[in-house]
């Protein structure tokens, strides 16, 4: 890979201003986090008026909830220039060392899947973050040398999807520190309007409230349904979505009315008609299911947890009482015991 396929840069333009992109540019567009923006928004202002440049910033949270866009908006709201990179596509220090020392002064760094860096590459990063300093070693054995460069100051705004996997060194040389939670619905109806109006897509109040209230709290699942959703209306619906369009295209997508998808439906159907209801360790999960471990881990069970379906428990996930009742399964009294909800079991 060259370094054209390992960084890209972008400057805030004029054009940034048209509200012309599916990602809001700027804070005050941005729907939802209130307390994220809030604390953010008072870090940019306090940086600006310094006239330096802000605070490390590290976002995590489940994957397409606007960890991205916010890197982008900060690069905008400070004006500075952004080179976006990945954990695993920086393999080398050198790598890391090639975009450090091509950084101006004020630029913003965005590191997605931070908690993916090499340990090699992540010790070049600490008196990078601390002290705007590039301390390499050169060569092996006797001969090597240890090379130290001042760099320009700039941002690290760092992207993870659980802040549990960083290393502790790593995390505490972020002074701010920010989660995103799941959206509301009424957060995402608002997120799938904007985005109707920037796709020019017809859509009432009915249609925005049905996709809003199937995409698991994710504005990227609600954006992609509302482009699905658009297909069907323009082929079916003369390319107007109503509540009941809505409704019939995400049926024929087999999203359910809580948004669960094919996909969670075999997680929980297969805890719960060939594991009795669990529990079962996420390595055989992954298998029944023919999924990676970290996608069930990052992707679906945070969802399923947060709607109360599935549950941890120190001997592995179970299925709850309500993802029993939402499939028309029997909750039986052994599964009531294996998964805490046992109103007698609990009292002793
Ligand atoms: N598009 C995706 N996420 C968004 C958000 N939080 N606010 C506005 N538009 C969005």
């Amino acid at each position: 890979m060259n370094d054209e396929e390992r960084i890209v840069t972008t400057r805030a333009t004029e054009a940034d201003h048209l509200e012309t992109s599916i990602r809001p540019r700027f804070l005050n567009r941005y729907i939802g986090q209130e307390q994220l923006k809030h604390n953010l928004e008072i870090a940019i202002q306090a940086a600006r008026s310094r006239g330096e440049p802000l605070d490390h910033v590290l976002f995590h949270g489940f994957p397409g909830l606007g960890k991205t866009t916010l890197a982008y908006i900060i690069a905008n709201e400070m004006q500075a220039n952004i080179r976006v990179t990945s954990g695993p596509v920086i393999e080398k220090s050198g790598d890391l060392a090639a975009i450090l020392t091509s950084l101006q002064a004020g630029d913003v760094l965005f590191i997605d899947e931070i908690h993916r860096l090499n340990h090699v590459v992540e010790e070049i990063l600490y008196p990078a973050m601390e002290d705007f300093q590039l301390d390499l070693v050169i060569g092996q054995g006797p001969g090597a040398r240890s090379v130290k460069m001042d760099l320009p100051p700039f941002t690290l705004v760092g992207a993870t999807t659980r802040t549990g996997l960083l290393t502790p060194p790593l995390r505490d040389r972020f002074g701010v520190v920010l989660r995103l939670d799941f959206y509301k619905v009424e957060e995402l109806v608002s997120i799938v309007r904007r985005a109707a109006e920037v796709f020019q897509i017809e859509i009432d109040e009915g249609g925005a409230r049905e996709i809003a209230s199937r995409s698991r709290g994710t504005p990227r699942i609600a954006n992609r349904l509302l482009k699905r959703v658009r297909d069907f209306a323009e082929v079916k619906a003369k390319g107007k979505i109503s509540g009941k369009v809505a409704d019939q295209a995400l049926d024929l997508l087999a999203v359910d009315k809580l948004g669960l998808d094919e996909m969670d439906r075999r997680i929980l159907l297969t805890i719960i008609d060939k594991f009795q209801g669990g529990p079962l360790g996420i390595e055989t999960m992954a298998t029944a299911v023919c999924e990676e471990k970290s996608t069930l881990e990052d992707v679906y069970e945070p969802f399923l947890i947060q709607i109360g379906f599935l549950s941890r428990t120190p001997r592995g996930r179970v299925a709850t009482r309500a993802a029993y009742e939402h499939f028309g399964r029997t909750f039986t009294p052994t599964q009531a015991a294996l998964t805490g909800d046992d109103p007698i079991g609990k009292l002793f």
